[in-house]
């Protein structure tokens, strides 16, 4: 399996895609009664430009955010100042490698970004390095999606599909694709690539002011690998939930699985 360095996926024009996107999304109702329910200091794993966690300052939450692309931070800063919000606290470090000077009461690690960790050894290490820094009493909260089914067996790489589309500061408008490139099904992982075009105007037939085609992955569990992971890491589960319900995990849910652990 190729492993890359997993900042590439996330830096660069991404940084600037992912700062477009102004949808607060699912996840947000789930996490925001995650942090009710345990008051105190947040750590956002991947907190990339800040969707959830400048929703949760603006909420009154005390959070603060770990992501390995500096970009996304960098990005993270700037729509924080532009909203006058309080200036985020931003760690640039990997979630394998975690090393913060303070322990927390919530961590949470949302849009299943735990499966961005490539190496499998890495992402025990990533659980390891989040169990020590929790406080006391603290809870790790963090969804992975339902991937096994995803990818028929066919030819990759697939051809390019739009994937997205938005609008730049400078008012150019910033056209992503996407496009598989490899399913490896042994080591349950994905390699991507993902091409940013900056362009004047609204058509993505138009020439591009900049190019930038990042290449990355992730990988997929089942409900039983996680359980060992999660166990092997020291961590206890409190419960399985699916699809940003309660409803204990089952087979009906078919998006994710949320494991609250402590
Ligand atoms: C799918 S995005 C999610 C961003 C944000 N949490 C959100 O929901 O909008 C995944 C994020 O995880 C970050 N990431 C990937 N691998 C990481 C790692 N090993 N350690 C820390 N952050 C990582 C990426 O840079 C990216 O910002």
């Amino acid at each position: 399996m190729t492993l890359f360095d997993e900042s590439e996926l996330y830096s660069g024009l991404a940084s600037q895609m992912w700062a477009a996107y102004t949808n607060l999304g699912d996840d947000y109702p789930y996490f925001k009664q995650v942090l009710t329910d345990h008051p105190g200091l947040v750590l956002d794993i991947g907190c990339g430009t800040g969707r959830l966690l400048r929703a949760f300052l603006r909420d009154g939450f005390t959070v603060e955010g770990v992501d390995i692309a500096a970009d996304q931070l960098e990005q993270c800063r700037r729509l924080a100042e532009e909203e006058g919000l309080p200036v985020p606290v931003l760690y640039a470090q990997p979630m394998q490698a975690l090393d913060l000077p303070k322990r927390y009461d919530a961590i949470i690690i949302p849009c299943g970004s735990l499966a961005c960790v490539m190496d499998r050894r890495a992402a025990l290490d990533a659980l390891r390095r989040l169990k020590h820094h929790l406080a006391p009493g603290g809870v790790l909260v963090f969804n992975l999606f339902i991937e096994e089914e995803a990818y028929p067996r066919k030819t990759y790489p697939e051809p390019w599909r739009d994937w997205s589309k938005a609008v730049l500061p400078d008012g150019k408008t910033l056209f992503t694709d996407r496009r598989v490139v490899s399913v490896d099904r042994l080591e349950q992982a994905v390699v991507e690539e993902r091409r940013y075009r900056v362009i004047d105007g609204d058509s993505r037939d138009l020439p591009a002011l900049q190019d930038e085609t990042r290449t990355g992955g992730y990988r997929w569990y089942t409900r039983n690998e996680a359980l060992w992971m999660i166990e092997l890491a020291g961590l206890t589960v409190d419960k399985i939930t699916g699809d940003y319900t309660d409803e204990p995990f089952g087979p009906h849910h078919t998006n994710l699985m949320m494991f609250h652990t402590h």
